[in-house]
């Protein structure tokens, strides 16, 4: 096991009709935004639970954060937030709008003239605005981590930023919120989450043997509770089951004392960014890919999984290892979950090159848990996606 630290301070508080405890946890001095997306906790009577809870307080809203968290619009958010004197940030939504809320919170006491560098200059938020968040769709983990993506239309980037400055203050866990999503959503939300998992597994043998059986369980119960939720979302047992999951696949616990990997991300995003593919997609499409370009360096991990998440007892080592990725594809096919990048845009000629020369250019050159993939090979990985 490798050598590690671990503190996570964000407060969860799970459970059926929560959203009324945000009054206990924010300062009752405070100056309150309260940031959401295009528009569905208007429908699905979020808001109105947001709002009543929030009656004593004094807050302003700002709306209309779209999937993938445009920087443009969250320069307008920074603008109210200076003009106002906004003391306390409340995200209500998915990935997008608690990374858009974490952007703010990092830029509203940034000293620096222009907020993208906090993006392209890699500059960690030591400290932050303080947020909390009221999550509305089990995916990112973004509800109790420290990091976020932040997408510009303008440049077709989306890029990372993080810091142990923004994690949320507490975050809010109503499982009952998952019975409006659509399809579309809880697919995306399954495969991320899954994702995730094996970004932080999938590499080779550790020793850790307790973080390798906490990744493996977060995996078995997905694939036990995602076509449960995927018939019908309001059955509570499988929601609240699901969003704990995506919680814990990404709050920092399960990579600890372990090497991770993230390259499906890194080049998922880049397609996120060039094609407005859903995030998850992107990982769908990539990961089968990258697995096979990394067979060797990843066999004995991928073996290890078929056989205690997919239950795959028979043949060698490299066999169950082949069988690991074809169970995984099939796994994001059965949730109608595409897995080539063909199915997604007809102009994908010339990606894996474009990419492969951003990778360049930001000097993204060692990628994966060896650190050994170049951009040569995030091409060939690419390529392979197509
Ligand atoms: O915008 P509204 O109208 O609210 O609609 C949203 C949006 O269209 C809708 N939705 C959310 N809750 C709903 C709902 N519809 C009905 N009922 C509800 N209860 O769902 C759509 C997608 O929302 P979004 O927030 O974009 O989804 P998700 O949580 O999947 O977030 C994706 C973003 O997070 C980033 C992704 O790159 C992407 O930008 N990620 C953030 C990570 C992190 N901070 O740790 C890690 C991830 O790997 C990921 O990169
Ligand atoms: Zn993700």
């Amino acid at each position: 096991m490798l050598d590690f630290e671990y503190k996570n301070p964000t407060k969860i508080i799970f459970g059926k009709g929560k959203i009324k405890n945000i009054a206990k946890e924010i300062p009752a001095d405070s100056k309150v935004l309260l940031l959401y997306g295009g528009g569905s906790i208007k429908n699905n009577g979020i808001y109105e639970q947001v709002k009543e809870a929030l009656k004593d307080f004094q807050f302003l809203e700002f709306g209309g954060i779209p999937a993938n968290p445009e920087y443009e619009v969250l320069l307008q958010a920074l603008k109210v937030i200076k003009e106002e004197n906004i003391t306390y940030l409340l995200a209500v939504g998915g990935g997008s709008v608690i990374d858009g809320t974490k952007f703010l919170s990092s830029a509203a006491l940034y000293e620096g003239r222009n907020p993208w560098d906090i993006l392209t200059k890699s500059i960690r938020t030591e400290k932050g605005m303080p947020f909390g968040t009221v999550l509305t769709i089990p995916a990112t983990g973004s509800e109790m981590n420290s990091g976020a993506v932040i997408t510009r239309a303008e440049t077709q980037e989306k890029l990372g930023m993080g810091g142990p400055g923004l994690f949320p203050e507490f975050s809010v866990l109503d499982p009952q919120v998952v019975s409006s999503l659509p399809e579309r959503q809880l697919v995306n939300g399954i495969t991320d989450a899954y994702t995730h998992v094996l970004e932080q597994y999938m590499t080779y043998p550790a020793g850790a043997f307790l973080q390798d059986r906490f990744s493996e369980s977060i995996m078995q119960t997905l694939i036990e509770v995602g076509p449960r939720v995927i018939k019908d979302p309001s059955d509570y047992e499988a929601a609240s089951n699901f969003m704990w999951c995506c919680t814990m696949a990404l709050n920092g616990l399960i990579q600890k004392g372990v090497p991770t990997d993230w390259a499906v991300h890194s080049m998922g995003h880049e397609l996120t960014a060039l094609f407005g593919i859903d995030h998850a997609r992107t990982l769908a499409i990539v990961a089968p890919s990258h697995y096979r370009y990394n067979f060797e360096a990843k066999k004995a991990k991928l073996a290890q999984y078929a056989e205690r998440v997919w239950d795959v007892k028979e043949g060698t080592l490299e066999e169950k290892a082949v069988i690991a990725i074809q169970k995984t594809e099939e796994f994001f096919q059965s949730m109608d979950i595409k897995t080539k990048l063909s199915d997604y845009t007809e102009s994908y000629e010339g990606t894996a090159q474009t990419i492969a020369k951003r990778f360049t250019a930001r000097g993204w050159t060692r990628l994966g848990e060896h650190k050994a993939l170049a951009p040569s090979d995030v091409e060939k990985i690419i390529e392979m996606s197509y």
